[in-house]
């Protein structure tokens, strides 16, 4: 932190505000003093507010750059494995060797539901989507770990970030098994996280499943790419149900809530509905000019970002993953694929995209992976929560172990003035 200062005038006064600076980005403004002067912030959609201090991510949306504690996401997408990215997440450093095999171990002993969990499941109609689904289940996980929910005491809140971790999985999959009418697959502990994930996918209880390891490996990747991604609309969210004091297992429902939207995490889902809806190269054009018509509420899903005005440099490891599962799996020519690729070129050397800097983010590739692995639509979002989990659950434990006071933001009033009450 540095001790320079922004002045801001109002009306025939003259404010001093701190000023602080940060490892790397843009300097903030404390305006906390503002409401002694009388007057408050205006900014809808944050688009100029730090809500907080954080030292898990950082994006330069400017030069496509995400760092997770400073590591690139490239390098860890390369290099690392999703249980050791979340290690990292959780403690600011990537983990010894020791370090790593203990926290994959003790990931896999918390992989399984309490039994009682499975009385969730069926009460939800088959055809419920996923979303609905491990919604309500997470949030129910408070009413098995009530004892152990001292947001206090950091015992309780390492385990509970074990058992987010190690269930999420298994309560994705249920959600896709139950939609199906298939039976529940248990957790392996001989597999690794991702090849556990695609096991309860898609085995059955009438053969041994063998996870292909090309696919598992893109598991993997897009765990890691969909892991954190700083003060986003969920994680805000997280964070201002956790201020509360609220337990962390429905603060983590809430991010879930949030990131359904389609504008978030939503998109995946969405674009793949999107090309279906396109269906054809020679339709192209018509949505371009339907994204571009202002009278048009259609947008290019996959397209633009708040933060991102270069590429998304989780984009491009996702188109790359693409190719490799979609040439493993022999669908090189896959329409949505060309669809997609033919999308994205037009897109960017399109005037209205350009000068907007709208570029592909990393909903735009996810869907095609997933959909090629055999993951029904309904489930992108699912998945994207399953992998955000240790974001979410980190940016809560960095919150509460910290200095911590509720968020409570203040509005522009435009409603009626004083009136007294008389009978119409
Ligand atoms: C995620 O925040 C995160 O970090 C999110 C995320 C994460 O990891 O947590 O990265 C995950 O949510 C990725 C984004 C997924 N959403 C989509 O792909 C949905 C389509 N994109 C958008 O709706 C939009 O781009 C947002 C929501 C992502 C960003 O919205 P902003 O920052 O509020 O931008 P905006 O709506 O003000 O758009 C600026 C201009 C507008 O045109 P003008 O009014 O200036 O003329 O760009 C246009 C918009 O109409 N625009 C689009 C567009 N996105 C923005 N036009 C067509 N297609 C689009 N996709």
């Amino acid at each position: 932190m540095t001790d320079r200062k922004a002045t801001l005038s109002v009306g025939n006064k003259s404010i001093e505000l701190p000023m602080y600076s940060g490892t790397v980005g843009p300097d903030v403004i404390d305006v906390r003093g503002l409401v002694q002067e009388g007057v408050f912030t205006y900014d809808p959609g944050f688009v100029s507010t730090a809500a907080c201090e954080s030292a898990i991510t950082y994006i330069d949306g400017a030069n496509g750059v995400l760092l997770h504690r400073g590591y690139p996401i490239d390098q860890l997408a390369e290099q690392s494995d999703f249980l050791e990215v979340c290690y990292l997440l959780l403690n600011g450093e990537l983990p010894s060797e020791e370090e790593n095999k203990r926290f994959h171990d003790t990931i896999k002993n918390h992989t399984m539901l309490h039994d009682q969990m499975r009385n969730f499941f069926n009460g939800f109609r088959r055809d419920a989507h996923p979303m609905a689904i491990m919604c309500g289940v997470v949030g129910a996980l408070s009413a098995f770990y009530h004892d152990q929910m001292d947001v206090s005491d950091p015992k309780q809140r390492e385990i509970t970030g074990h058992r987010l971790i190690a269930k999420m999985p298994t309560i994705a999959a249920w959600c896709y098994k139950y939609s199906v009418g298939q039976p529940f697959m248990y957790p392996r502990n001989d597999l690794s996280y991702a090849e556990n994930f695609l096991h309860m996918m898609f085995g059955t209880p009438c053969e041994d499943y063998k996870p292909n390891p090309v696919l598992a490996k893109a598991m993997d990747k897009i765990f890691i790419l969909h892991a954190d991604h700083e003060q986003n609309a969920s994680t805000s969210t997280v964070r201002l149900a956790g201020s509360t004091g609220a337990n962390p297992y429905a603060c983590i429902a809430s991010g879930i809530a949030a990131l359904w939207g389609p504008a978030h995490g939503g998109a995946n889902e969405a674009v793949l509905d999107m090309l279906a809806e396109i269906g054809d190269e020679s339709n192209i054009e018509t949505f371009i000019a339907k994204a571009k018509d202002k009278d048009d509420p259609f947008r290019l899903m996959g397209f633009g970002h708040r933060v991102y005005k270069n590429f998304d440099p989780r984009a491009k490891v996702m188109a790359e993953t693409a190719h490799e599962v979609l040439s493993e799996l022999g669908l090189e020519n896959d329409p949505l694929l060309k669809i997609a690729q033919r999308l994205e070129k037009i897109a960017l050397e399109d005037e209205y995209f350009v000068e907007r800097q709208l570029y592909p983010n990393v909903d735009f590739y996810s869907g095609i992976i997933l959909k090629a692995i055999g993951i029904p639509t309904s489930m992108f979002t699912v998945i994207f929560a399953m992998s955000r989990t240790i974001g979410w659950f980190s940016h809560w434990n960095e919150m509460v172990s910290g200095a911590n006071r509720i968020g409570r933001p203040r509005q522009l009033y435009t409603g009626s003035p004083k009136r007294d009450y008389r009978k119409k």
